[in-house]
């Protein structure tokens, strides 16, 4: 898969981009990432990209034209349909899905934002989809695009060592994973679960299944209303609620 990423700052990518997976993913040639900056494709001999904005208020707004030239100069041999993704808090909210879907693309387009934002035409005549990564600002898209090719490039083949691990992940099918544990069998007087140590395969996925959903009931109960459950993980989950149930009238008892 190919990357251009549109930014004011590439060498901020230099640290993520660079270690770990994605550099193995790069090396593998299964990532292949080009940083552009936005400058680059400024005309003015000041190389211009921000100026001030229309009607007033603080701040300065990314100019359209040097963006818009970087986008299509790269969209120039990149098949029709290639997604060009804007980083804005007020994007739809990026997820495991999202990253999956785009993991299926031959080539990406990212464009990072800076300052208080970016000159509107600029979406109206390159963007396909706007993304962010939660309900908070930060000072500009770079993170966010990394976060997202970092979440994405896990769901092109080769790049993950075993094959599929990435459909074991939480949030893969709404349920969260459960706990993991290497040697030794204990630590500071915790011990690995039995269940863990007597390599029944099977009683080994009933016992993940069964944990992951504890933690998804537990930690992020909202991502059951969407999540597929068979007959016996909704009953677990109907325990789980007599189990509180009890607790609380304990509690309350005492
Ligand atoms: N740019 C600034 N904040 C952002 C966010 N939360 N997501 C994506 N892009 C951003």
């Amino acid at each position: 898969m190919r990357i251009d990423v549109m930014t004011l700052f590439p060498a901020m990518f230099d640290g993520p981009m660079t270690e770990s997976m994605l550099w193995k993913a790069r090396d593998r040639g299964l990532l292949d990432l080009h940083l552009h900056d936005i400058r680059t494709f400024t005309t003015d001999k000041h190389r211009t990209a921000d100026d001030i904005p229309y009607g007033g208020g603080g701040g300065m707004i990314m100019k359209a034209a040097p963006i818009v030239a970087g986008v299509e100069s790269v969209l120039a041999d990149a098949p029709p349909g290639t997604p060009v993704l804007l980083m804005t808090p007020q994007g739809r909210v990026f997820s495991h899905q999202i990253a999956r879907e785009l993991a299926q693309y031959e080539r990406l387009v990212f464009i990072c934002g800076r300052y208080e934002g970016i000159d509107d035409r600029v979406r109206q005549l390159v963007v396909t989809d706007e993304l962010s990564i939660g309900d908070y600002v930060l000072t500009g898209g770079e993170l966010p695009a990394m976060v997202m090719i970092d979440a994405l490039i896990r769901h092109v083949p080769g790049v993950l060592g075993a094959e599929g691990a990435a459909e074991a992940d939480s949030h893969a099918d709404g349920i969260l994973e459960g706990p993991h544990f290497t040697r030794p069998p204990v630590f500071r007087g915790l011990s690995v679960p039995d269940v863990l140590q007597e390599g029944n395969h099977a009683k080994v996925a009933r016992w993940r299944r069964e944990q992951g959903l504890r933690r998804t009931w537990a930690q992020r109960p909202d991502l059951l209303m969407r999540a597929e459950l068979t007959e016996d993980e909704q009953y677990l989950l109907a325990t789980f609620a007599d189990e509180d149930a009890a607790v609380l009238a304990q509690a309350n008892a005492g």
